[in-house]
C-alpha cells in the first residue's frame, strides 16, 4: 500500500507523527511538506523533536493570500501525486495545506482520508471551517475523534466511510509525556505560580479591536501571563501599533517539549488554538478558551475547559471558579487512534466504507 501524506503547518506535523510512525510499519508512506509553515520554530523543530521522517518533497509554497497560498498548493501537489499514483491520500485537520490535498487528490480520483473529520465550529467565516467541510465531503474515510463529530457528519448527509478512531493527538502527547517538566518551563523563565497562554486565530488577531479586546483579558490576569508569539500575531500587534501588557513575557515560538511543559506547570492556559485546549486537559491544566465556540466540546465537560471570549470579566469570573473547582484531567480517548487508522487504510476502500461507526468510547480517568 502506497500513501500519500499531506502536511503543511504546526498543527499537522504534531497529529502525523503517530500516524506515520504506525503507517511505515505497514506501509509506503510519502510525506509531501506544502511549505505553508516554513520557519524553523514553526517546523523543523516538530520533525525533529517528534522523530518524523524527512518530507519527501517540500513544495515550497509559503505565506499568501488564501487563494494564492492553496492554489499553489493545489498545482504542486498535482504533479506529486500524478507520479506517485498512491492508493490513499492522507490529510490532517483544517488547515489550507488540508483543503489542498483534498481537492488534489479529489480531481484525480485519488481515494481521500481525513484524520479529524466532522469537526464543526458552524462559523463559515472562519477559514478553518471551510476547510473542513469541503474536506469531509470529498473524503472516502472520514476518521472521526469523538462521538459528537460522527453526528456533525450525518447531519450533513455522509455516513459511509465514517470512522471513530479517537484522536491521534493524544497519541502524540503519549510519546512525550516523559520528556515534559517544570525544568524545562523553569528555562523559559516561566516559574510557577504563572500563566501560560497562545494567541493566533486570524479573527482574534487580524482585526484591530478584537486583537486589543484580548490584550485586555491579559492584561486582567493576576499573575505573569507567558505567551510564545505565534508571526501572525507578532505581525498583527506592529500593523496596529499595539504592545503587549506589562504582565505578558512575550516568548518566541516554542517547540511541543516546551509548550506542553510550560503548560503542564501553569495555574491555567489562556487559549485560541484547537488543540492545546485537549492538550491541556490531557495534562490537568484547567484552560479558558478566547473564543465564542469551540469544536472541542468535550473539552468543557467536567470543569476543565471554559469559553470565556474576548471579555476580561467573564475571564476573570472563570478562572475563579476553575480554580475553585476540584476536576482534574481526564484522558478523554485512550491512545491509538493512530493504529486504528493505519488499520482501516488497509482494508480495501470499498469495505471500509460500508462499516457503521464504532461505538462512542468513554472517557476514562487519567492516571497522574
Ligand atoms: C494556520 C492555519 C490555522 C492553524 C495555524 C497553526 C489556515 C487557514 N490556518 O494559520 O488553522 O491553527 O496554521 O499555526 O491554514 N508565517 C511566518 N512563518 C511561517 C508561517 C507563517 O512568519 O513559517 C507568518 C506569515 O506572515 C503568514 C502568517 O504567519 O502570513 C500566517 O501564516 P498562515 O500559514 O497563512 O496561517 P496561520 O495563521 O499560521
Amino acid at each position: 500500500m502506497k500513501v500519500v501524506s499531506v502536511v503543511g503547518a504546526r498543527p499537522q506535523f504534531i497529529k502525523a507523527a503517530p500516524v506515520s510512525a504506525e503507517l511505515r510499519k505497514v506501509a509506503d508512506e510519502y510525506l509531501v511538506h506544502t511549505g505553508q509553515h516554513y520557519d524553523e520554530e514553526l517546523s523543523s523543530t516538530f520533525f525533529a523533536e517528534l522523530g518524523i521522517p524527512e518530507p519527501d518533497v517540500n513544495l515550497g509554497v509559503g505565506s499568501g493570500p488564501h487563494g494564492q497560498q492553496t492554489g499553489r498548493m493545489l498545482e504542486r501537489l498535482e504533479v506529486v501525486l500524478l507520479a506517485e499514483k498512491p492508493d490513499w491520500v492522507l490529510v490532517y485537520g483544517d488547515t489550507n495545506s488540508t483543503l489542498a490535498g483534498a481537492l488534489g487528490a479529489a480531481k484525480l480520483g485519488l481515494n481521500l482520508a481525513h484524520v479529524e473529520a466532522g469537526l464543526r465550529s458552524f462559523r463559515r467565516d472562519m477559514p478553518e471551517e471551510v476547510n473542513r467541510v469541503l474536506t469531509d465531503h470529498l473524503s472516502d474515510l472520514l476518521f472521526c475523534p469523538t462521538p459528537r463529530a460522527v453526528d456533525n457528519l450525518a447531519a450533513e448527509g455522509i455516513t459511509g466511510g465514517v470512522l471513530q478512531v479517537g484522536d491521534v493527538m493524544v497519541d502524540a502527547l503519549e510519546q512525550v509525556r516523559p520528556r515534559l517538566s517544570a525544568a524545562r518551563a523553569a528555562s523559559l523563565g516561566a516559574v510557577p505560580p504563572y500563566f501560560a497562554a497562545t494567541l493566533h486565530r486570524a479573527e482574534n488577531v487580524d482585526p484591530p479591536e478584537r486583537l486589543r479586546a484580548a490584550l485586555e483579558v491579559l492584561a486582567a490576569m493576576p499573575q505573569p501571563v507567558f505567551l510564545p508569539v505565534h508571526p501572525r500575531t507578532a505581525a498583527a500587534l506592529d500593523r496596529h501599533g499595539l504592545t503587549w501588557p506589562a504582565n505578558v513575557q512575550a516568548l518566541p515560538p516554542l517547540g511541543y517539549l516546551d509548550m506542553l511543559s510550560l503548560v503542564a506547570h501553569a495555574e491555567a492556559l489562556l487559549t485560541d488554538s484547537g488543540g492545546l485546549q485537549k492538550e491541556a486537559v490531557l495534562l490537568g491544566t484547567k484552560t479558558l478558551t478566547l473564543r465564542d465556540e469551540t469544536e472541542w466540546v468535550e473539552t468543557l465537560d467536567g470543569g476543565m475547559n471554559s469559553v470565556v471570549g474576548l471579555d476580561p470579566e467573564a475571564a476573570r469570573a472563570a478562572l475563579e471558579s476553575a480554580i475553585a473547582d476540584p476536576a482534574t484531567g481526564r484522558l478523554l480517548f485512550p491512545p491509538g487512534a493512530a493504529a486504528a487508522i493505519v488499520a482501516a487504510l488497509r482494508r480495501p476502500p470499498s469495505s471500509s466504507q460500508q462499516d457503521p461507526p464504532s461505538p462512542p468510547q468513554e472517557s476514562v480517568p487519567l492516571d497522574r
